[in-house]
């Protein structure tokens, strides 16, 4: 008999971060392998939540052991899915354990689709390949949007790239008071944008703060980077017209976790100046290469990325329900 069906689903809250140490161990190895992405921050916030005993989420029990467990947040009256992941029986992660998964996420939506304070539900599972939990999600009502995980090796930036910036714009590196300014830039810059479909943050400024302030003071994408994060300001009236953001995922890698400009000043090459900007100081870090991830929908910045020599190197699924 599978684990899928001899597996017990319990309420996560009951266990220390002792007993997840295992599925989180083995998931952080698949990290590193497909993404080339650390875990181990995110696990260590995670294991304090969890010995904390806040952790909304369950887990599947088998033979005492942990083999399972899936999480989630609320912001408000949104409850977002960190993430899914289950062993199969200490081994490999196979069909098996995506049946796991599988249980394991009907048990959250089921709980979250029928509280009442929850009115929207958001999900993005990087770790898993396109398709893999897409039906579960289907079934309970939720939208599919398909996700890329780029890469782009980095070689020859030994030099500081010249920005070529119309002369209203300078450029300069982030500094801690830039959060409102680059949260009115984002919900700016995303306006019936296929990414605010996802993100229901960056349709304000409010919801645009909260994202600045998980990526760059609490860490949410890995370790922000400041050196790498540059912003181009309006000489006159200081508002900002472009950034980029990048936090280091792993030694090798760094990651974009922002990049957007003003729709005044599109195609002015400063999303491709600012592209060049933040892999230099990668590049300066000792990264090796530098992922992002974009929406498929988004074929103008999958244009751009393309141009600059990132490649496609996984997919994977967001999933969006609404009351
Ligand atoms: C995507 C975005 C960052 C591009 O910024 P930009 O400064 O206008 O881009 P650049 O001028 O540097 O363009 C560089 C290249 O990207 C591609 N590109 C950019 N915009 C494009 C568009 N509208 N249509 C087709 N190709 C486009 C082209 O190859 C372009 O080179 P070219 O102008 O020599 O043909 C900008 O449109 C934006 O902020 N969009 C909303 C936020 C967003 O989608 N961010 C990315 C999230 S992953």
């Amino acid at each position: 008999m599978g684990l899928s069906t001899s597996s017990e689903i319990l309420d996560l809250r009951h266990f220390s971060a002792a007993k997840l140490r295992p599925v989180l161990d083995a998931e952080g190895r698949i990290w590193k392998e497909r993404l080339q992405w650390d875990y181990r921050a995110s696990a260590r916030l995670l294991m304090q939540y969890l010995d904390n005993h806040m952790l909304p989420g369950f887990a599947a029990v088998a033979a005492e052991q942990v083999i399972g467990y899936v999480f989630c947040v609320y912001e408000e009256t949104k409850a977002v899915i960190g993430d899914v992941f289950a062993l199969e029986h200490g081994h490999e992660h196979t069909d098996q354990a995506h049946m796991l998964e599988d249980t394991l996420l009907k048990h959250l939506l089921e709980l979250l689709v029928n509280s009442p304070q929850v009115d929207r539900i958001e999900s993005q599972l990087l770790l898993h390949a396109t398709g893999t939990h897409s039906e579960i999600f289907r079934r309970a009502g939720f939208d599919i949007f398909s996700r890329l995980f780029m890469v782009q090796h980095l070689a020859g930036l030994w030099s500081a790239p010249q920005p070529n910036l119309p002369s209203d714009l300078e450029l300069r590196s982030w500094r801690d008071e830039d959060l409102a300014p680059a949260a009115r830039l984002i919900c700016d810059s995303y306006r019936n944008h296929p990414d605010s479909l996802i993100n229901d943050q960056y349709r304000s400024v409010h919801g645009s703060m909260r994202f600045l302030n998980n990526i760059v003071r609490y860490s949410g994408c890995g370790t922000f980077s400041a050196p790498v994060s540059h912003v181009v300001v309006h000489r006159t009236s200081r508002e900002f017209m472009a950034l980029v953001l990048g936090s280091r995922v792993s030694q090798e890698s760094g990651h974009i976790t922002q990049l957007c400009v003003h729709p005044a000043y599109r195609r002015h090459g400063l999303a491709r100046m600012l592209l060049g900007v933040a892999g230099f100081h990668f590049m300066r870090q000792g990264a090796t290469e530098i992922s992002l991830t974009v929406t498929e929908a988004n074929q103008q910045a999958i244009s751009l990325y393309n141009a600059e020599g990132y490649a496609c190197t996984h997919k994977f699924d967001a999933a969006v329900w609404e009351r």
